[in-house]
């Protein structure tokens, strides 16, 4: 028995210490020291043996148990160590390995410039007010004062959807709106930025654009306001030492009428391809609000005067940001907008 005991021993401390990983040490655990174990089984025929060898047996079993568990214990300790090494090698993070980019967005030129007049004309007290790009025959003409039939309605090619819609040719609609909402009256200071649609199918004009409208009615309002306005907004946009110049026109909706120009950005006023040679380039349409279009739309003109300005945003975005061609603004090409997140003033 006492040979039979070492042969265990022998057995289990070669094939405990060849275990390759912890599922296999405890298998192993389980043959020698398991219930059914080949050392238990031992201690099972104890009851075979003399007296005199009982105790001697039962203390070599005793031993050789000891001796194991002791084994098992470092053993185990010694697979956990080479397990977590293995893991920490396998989840290693290489810090060195260029990072994955995540692409922001951009802010197209055209928010850029609206923004920008906004902030202008909000901290100058205008509010900002929007109306439908599918518009009424009424606002976007008779009420600007330009009947049925009158010869001025050609010249915005207008894109009607039925004979009494259409889809507005001028943020001048809104003018209407805002007076006609003004249930009490009172003085107006807005402006209007937004979409509009004519049927032009040059090379050089895109059938949907972007426009921004002024409008301020009160008391006592001149020529005088209207300049001083468009100074500053000009300025602002395109550099201090902007020049305006007006040029009288004709718009339905405001008399006395004018074409603004600025002076050429490009060659301070000299002369350029920019501005064909001429040092000007035409921005903006303006004028004191014609006394039918008060009336029409509630206000006394007798009590109130007003002005009003509309100007292209594309072409403002185009200056501003030295963008050469007006359909780059509509391509929604990423390499092209982020070009300006450095240029934002
Ligand atoms: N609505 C005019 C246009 O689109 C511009 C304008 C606005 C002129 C306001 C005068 C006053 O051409």
């Amino acid at each position: 028995m006492k040979e039979q005991i070492e042969q265990i021993k022998e057995n289990s401390i070669k094939e405990l210490s060849n275990a390759k990983d912890l599922k296999e040490l405890n298998d192993l655990k389980v043959k020698y020291l398991g219930k059914k174990g080949e050392l238990t089984q031992v201690l099972k025929t104890m009851g075979t043996l003399s007296t005199e060898e009982r105790p001697i047996i039962g203390s070599l079993v005793n031993k050789v148990r000891d001796e194991l568990n002791e084994l098992i214990e470092n053993k185990e300790k010694q697979l956990k160590q080479i397990e977590l090494n293995q893991k920490l090698e396998k989840e290693k993070i290489d810090v060195t390995l260029p990072a994955s980019k995540n692409k922001r967005g951009s802010k197209h030129p055209l928010n850029r410039v609206i923004e920008e007049i906004e902030d202008l004309f909000v901290s100058m007290g205008y509010d900002v007010v929007d109306g439908p790009e599918l518009e009424t025959d009424e606002y976007c003409f008779e009420r600007l004062n330009l009947p049925k039939g009158h010869p001025a309605r050609d010249m915005q090619d207008s894109f009607y959807i039925t004979t009494e819609y259409l889809l507005r040719t001028q943020t001048s609609a809104v003018q209407a709106r805002v007076m006609m909402a003004n249930k009490e009256k009172t003085p107006i200071r807005v402006i209007v930025p937004g979409k509009t649609y004519r049927r032009e199918d040059d090379a050089t004009h895109s059938h949907q654009f972007n426009q921004v409208e002024g409008l301020v009615i009160d008391e006592n309002i001149t020529l005088a306001h209207l300049k001083g306005t468009l100074e500053v907004f000009m300025r602002k946009l395109l550099g201090e030492n902007t020049q305006l110049r007006f040029r009288p026109s004709y718009f339905p909706f405001t008399e006395p009428s004018y074409e603004v120009d600025v002076s050429c950005f490009k060659c301070g006023g000299k002369g350029c391809n920019l501005c064909k040679q001429t040092g000007w380039i035409e921005l903006l349409g303006a004028g004191m609000v014609h006394p039918n279009v008060l009336k029409m739309n509630g206000y006394d003109p007798e009590k109130y005067t007003g002005f009003a300005f509309g100007t292209g945003l594309d072409r403002l975005a185009m200056f501003k940001y030295g963008i050469t061609d007006m359909r780059y603004l509509y391509r929604n090409d990423v390499r092209f907008l982020t070009q300006f997140d450095q240029m934002d003033t």
